[in-house]
């Protein structure tokens, strides 16, 4: 089976599965968190890109969040169903955009952004250093990427990650070491946050990176 039929199969339920509350919900949090500090100035029009947007959940909220604000949020994902979902849930004039492509087209997208997040996400691509090293490229010289997914450190977590992989398909969820070894020469790891919500959850981090 492939991935992209299992993002499919979870669309139109993915808001309301149980890992909303114990690990979706506390990294979207933790997101806003973090961005909140470099999105300040009023007369600035920012360029936000979430990969791999799922439903459009984090963009959603940062559009509800910062409403006074001049900005540009697109979102993009290669499950047809997980864009259908988010356009339905995206209020008609919403400063939001969604594109259907495959993260291994996102230079197509030709623009530069203040923000890239990509959530739970990254451990599904094939090719995780050329995703980095691309979504490096799209970021402006002074941008952040917040990325933040499962990371396999330990024992445990390689436990519990063998049985959610039935859920999600095919994917290689990277250590701490892993994921920075991705950026080597183009990116540098500025803060990393761990989400613990339940010791029944593996280690989940959010890394907020920048070029360099
Ligand atoms: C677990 S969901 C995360 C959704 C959202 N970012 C969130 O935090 O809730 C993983 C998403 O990655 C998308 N995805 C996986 N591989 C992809 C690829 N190669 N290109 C684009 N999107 C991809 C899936 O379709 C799915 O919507």
């Amino acid at each position: 089976m492939s991935n992209k039929f299992i993002w499919n199969f979870w669309a139109k339920h993915y808001e309301n599965l149980w890992v909303q509350k114990v690990s979706l919900e506390p990294v979207r949090k933790s997101v806003l968190e973090e961005m909140t500090p470099l999105l300040c100035d009023n007369l600035k029009q920012y360029a936000i890109l979430d990969v791999g947007c799922g439903t459009g959940q984090t963009l959603r909220e940062i559009a509800a969040f910062f409403p006074n604000l001049q900005m540009t949020l697109t979102g993009i994902d290669y499950s047809e169903k997980m864009i259908e979902t988010a356009k339905t849930k995206t209020l008609i004039n919403s400063r939001i955009k969604y594109i259907h492509m495959d993260v291994d087209q996102i230079k197509d997208l030709k623009e530069n952004y203040d923000i890239i997040i990509c959530t739970h996400s990254f451990p599904y691509y094939k090719n995780q250093q050329k995703v980095m090293w691309d979504m490096m490229e799209l970021l402006k010289s002074n941008g952040r990427l917040f990325l933040a997914h499962a990371s396999v450190n330990n024992f445990y977590d390689r436990m519990v990650m063998f049985f959610v992989k039935f859920t999600t398909g095919r994917a290689h969820y990277p250590s701490i070491s892993e994921t920075i070894k991705t950026g080597i020469g183009v990116s540098k790891c500025l803060k990393r946050i761990e989400i613990k919500t339940s010791i029944y959850m593996p280690s989940i981090y959010l890394f907020v990176m920048g070029r360099g």
